[in-house]
């Protein structure tokens, strides 16, 4: 599971992880793969700052990364209690019904939203990246478009490669002109924000379009087997998030949203605006439905959507409201199973990679790998 790509990277495995959790990214890049910890989540500078020290403090010397969130489109200049401002009040008694209607209890006094998403608003993922920039990452990957020029001039003066993770080859390629090193090509199988192109077919036309640019398959791969097939679609690795979400590493604070996951199946996500006001494929739960039945308000555009369910989606994770309660996740959610260690997950990744390679030698006629 080498390629040129992870070479570059100096990490052993084509296997980059996306993950919301410095201890998972941390755990990535020391079984050999490239650990990415995501961002949005962080809006005070200090809380960042204090997981790359401990990321840095972790990954024994292995390369990792950062993700951030710039949306193509900007909202400059406009600050959080402008965005509020803008939520209508019907949308705002519909969460209170909703959550009334599920005997939800409220936050206490004072106590903050926990799930506060705003690292979509350029200004935060800029105060990040002056963060960043100070740690010696490898890489930077930007969600939902093409980072500005000047933050990929920055990134390539201090060495570290820029991605962009796309739906579509039509987006890739506007990655590409945007000086970008790395395309991650999201399937519609994925956790988070996708497109409506399956892997199967997103992959092979989004290496096509941006070669000779490296491609990271994502979406949908959970195996050895599922590793090799992007691969063998001309992907330079694979970029996995949801698989993470049940490692022991990961400590989910909520027992209930581990055993939904372990319990749900592939059919069990739902691409739904309900989150953030984009498509994002996650648990399926009573919360999406409410937001999706043509019957309700349904979800306000990316950012206002986010601001205005923050509050209700820490008080579901706090209260573990179980009909309510859910997470991004992909349709690979069906394959994870158990609680397991980020150890055990690449020695699964590695042994499942070698068989399927066997098989494949062994179809076309060539003996041993
Ligand atoms: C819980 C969760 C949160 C995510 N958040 C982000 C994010 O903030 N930025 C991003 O670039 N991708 C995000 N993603 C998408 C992942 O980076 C990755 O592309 C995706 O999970 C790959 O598909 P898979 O879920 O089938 O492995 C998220 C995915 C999950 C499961």
């Amino acid at each position: 599971m080498q390629t040129e790509l992870s070479n570059t990277l100096g990490a052993e495995y084509a296997v980059f992880g996306f993950t919301p959790f410095p201890a998972v990214a941390a755990a990535i890049s020391r079984a050999g793969g490239f650990g990415v910890l995501g961002a949005v989540r962080y809006t005070a500078p200090d809380e960042l700052k204090r997981d790359l020290d401990w990321v840095a403090a972790h990954t024994d010397g292995m390369p990792y990364g950062l993700d951030v969130v710039m949306p193509a489109k900007k909202v400059e200049g406009v600050s959080e209690a402008d965005v509020e401002a803008m939520i209508p009040e019907g949308h705002r008694q519909f969460v209170r019904d909703t959550l009334a209607r599920y005997g939800v209890p409220g936050l206490a006094e004072g106590e903050a939203s926990g799930w506060r998403i705003t690292g979509w608003m350029e200004q935060v993922a800029r105060n990040q990246l002056d963060v960043a920039f100070d740690y010696p990452i490898r890489l930077l990957a930007n969600a939902l478009g093409s980072p500005p020029a000047d933050v990929v001039a920055r990134a390539h003066e201090r060495d570290v490669l820029v991605a962009a993770l796309a739906g579509s080859a039509r987006h890739a390629v506007k990655h590409k002109e945007g000086g970008i090193d790395i395309v991650v090509a999201q399937g519609y199988e994925a956790g988070g924000h996708t497109g409506e192109i399956a892997s199967m077919v997103l992959t092979p036309e989004v290496v096509d379009a941006v070669d000779p640019l490296p491609v990271l398959a994502a979406g949908g791969i959970g195996s050895g087997r599922q590793v090799a097939a992007a691969l063998a679609l001309g992907a330079q690795g694979v970029w996995l998030g949801s698989l993470w979400l049940t490692t022991t590493e990961a400590g989910l604070p909520s027992p209930k949203l581990v055993e939904k996951l372990l319990a749900a199946g592939s059919g069990d996500t739902v691409r739904s605006r309900a989150l953030t006001g984009k498509p994002a494929r996650q648990l399926r739960t009573e919360w999406t439905d409410a937001w999706d039945d043509p019957a309700g308000p349904g979800a306000l555009p990316m950012p206002l959507q986010g601001l205005l369910v923050a509050e209700a989606v820490s008080r579901i994770q706090k209260y573990e409201v179980e009909p309510l309660l859910g997470t991004p996740v992909g349709q690979i959610v069906g394959r994870m199973t158990s609680e397991r260690s980020v150890q055990a997950v690449f020695d699964d990744l590695t042994r499942g990679f070698e068989r399927a390679v066997d098989r494949i030698n062994r179809i076309a006629g060539r003996s041993g790998t």
